[in-house]
């Protein structure tokens, strides 16, 4: 009997307190926060394929839009297929591909390029062997295969575009500098 009360006290004790946590509890949970959604209040930004010039503006994919807006992409630049090669802008220019790439394969497994573009596939495919540098190491020694640095094609050569120049600037090639400096003498 006396065993019985002393459950009974126990289990009301532990109800109360559990009643006590919950309100608590309850209390303490903070109010779910309704999430609005930013005001889309600005209008989104022309897209300009122009040149941004060089001296007001250099982020030229964003063409000067004030960071909270969106601005339209601008169309994306059509592939150039014409194997007619670009002249380089500097000697250790990669140069660019002067035809499309598009399903070539580069993996772990496989290199499409390296298809024509090997020293023993080279002449099959009238393409230009890859120079040596590709089969040097970060030490300059020359390896017998294509070097790790060099593996991955498109991580330096880019295929030609119709692509306008996205921020405007001045560049003169090394060439153009020597013949100006020339005639300055010459006169
Ligand atoms: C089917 C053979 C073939 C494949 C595959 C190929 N190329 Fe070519 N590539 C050529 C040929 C041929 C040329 C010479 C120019 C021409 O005819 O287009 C060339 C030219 C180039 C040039 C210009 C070299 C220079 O001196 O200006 C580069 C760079 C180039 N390829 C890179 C690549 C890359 C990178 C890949 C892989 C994504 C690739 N090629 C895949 C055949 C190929
Ligand atoms: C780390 C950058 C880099 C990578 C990766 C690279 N190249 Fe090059 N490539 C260059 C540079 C720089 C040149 C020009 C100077 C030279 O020959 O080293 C060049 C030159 C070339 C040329 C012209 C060679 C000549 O004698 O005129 C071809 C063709 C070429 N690369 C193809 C490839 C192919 C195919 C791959 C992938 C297997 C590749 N490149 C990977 C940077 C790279």
């Amino acid at each position: 009997m006396r065993d019985k009360s002393l459950i009974v006290i126990a289990a009301l004790v532990v109800l109360v307190a559990a009643a006590i946590g919950f309100a608590v509890g309850r209390k303490s949970t903070p109010e779910p926060q309704v999430a609005t959604p930013p005001a889309a209040t600005q209008p989104a930004v022309a897209s300009t394929a122009e040149p941004v010039s060089a001296g007001d503006q250099i982020d030229g994919i964003r063409r000067g839009a004030a960071v909270n807006r969106e601005i339209a992409p601008p169309l994306m630049a059509r592939v150039e297929n014409t194997d007619i090669k670009r002249n380089r802008a500097y000697p250790m220019q990669p140069p660019t591909i002067p035809h499309s790439i598009d399903n070539y394969q580069i993996d772990k497994n496989s290199n499409r390029c390296l298809l024509c573009h090997s020293r023993a596939n080279a002449d099959k495919f009238q393409a230009p062997p890859v120079s040596v540098t590709h089969y040097m190491d970060r030490n300059d020694q020359f390896l017998a295969t294509i070097s790790p640095r060099r593996y991955f094609c498109n991580q330096c050569h880019v295929v030609q575009t119709d692509a306008k120049t996205l921020v405007a600037n001045n560049f003169k090639d090394i060439d153009t500098i020597l013949s100006e400096e020339n005639a300055k003498k010459a006169n």
